[in-house]
């Protein structure tokens, strides 16, 4: 990680009175507790701040007024806490380490409310590959939570939700992109270096 985005990430921390801050491996946190799903995960990182702004600048504003957020791998929750800035109908962020988990729920709980727009921010301890995903329109954020395999199953479920309307996918650092470009159905809107977007109606 740069200098630049270190002092950045810390800046968060502090502005925000929360610890996101960190790099850990699910299999060193708590592997017992994360089934096969570690098998398939990433290690914890959090977003880039300025990463997270520029994916979320390039959707329309008629996208997140109508939208839940999921943060799919939520981790200590930077993203759900950047996201609620917004005003979605709702943010959620879904995560598979307890441990994770927990942080993420203190730093909820301690963040400054004043910087929030939503007002309904939810987290859940659960596997994302196999998770009900919300109905209605979707705007759907992985930050590289897992590999090929998982990412197939996870859309599956997106995509199969009840009442699905149009989904958006906002992927940064996107290693596993073949897989959603595999489907013609989700178009790609933007590329940048932050990361894709693309759109599935
Ligand atoms: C790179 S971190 C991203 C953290 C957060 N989204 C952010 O941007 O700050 C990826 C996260 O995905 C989680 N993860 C991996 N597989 C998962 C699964 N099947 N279900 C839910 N979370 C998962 C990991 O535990 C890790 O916290």
């Amino acid at each position: 990680m740069p200098n630049s985005e270190r002092s950045a990430s810390r800046r968060f921390d502090h502005d925000y009175g929360v610890t996101t801050h960190a790099i850990l491996f699910l299999t060193d946190l708590d592997p017992e507790h994360v089934g096969d799903a570690g098998a398939h995960a990433t290690h914890y990182e959090a977003v880039p701040v300025g990463d997270f702004r520029a994916l979320i600048s390039e959707l329309p504003m008629e996208a997140i007024v109508t939208s839940t957020f999921v943060d799919v791998g939520a981790g200590m929750g930077r993203a759900v806490l950047l996201a609620a800035e917004y005003p979605f109908k709702q943010v959620t962020g879904i995560e598979l380490s307890p441990g994770l988990y927990e942080v993420a729920r203190e730093n909820l709980e301690r963040a400054d409310r004043s910087r929030r727009t939503c007002r309904d921010v939810r987290l859940v301890r659960g596997d994302a590959r196999s998770w009900s995903y919300p109905p209605g329109n979707l705007v759907v954020f992985l930050y590289n939570p897992f590999d090929g395999e998982a990412m197939r199953a996870t859309l599956g479920s997106i995509l199969h939700r009840r009442n699905p309307g149009t989904t958006w996918l906002l992927y940064h650092t996107p290693v596993e992109r073949d897989i959603i470009e595999s489907d013609p159905n989700w178009q790609l809107t933007t590329s940048s270096r932050s990361g894709l977007m693309y759109r599935h109606d």
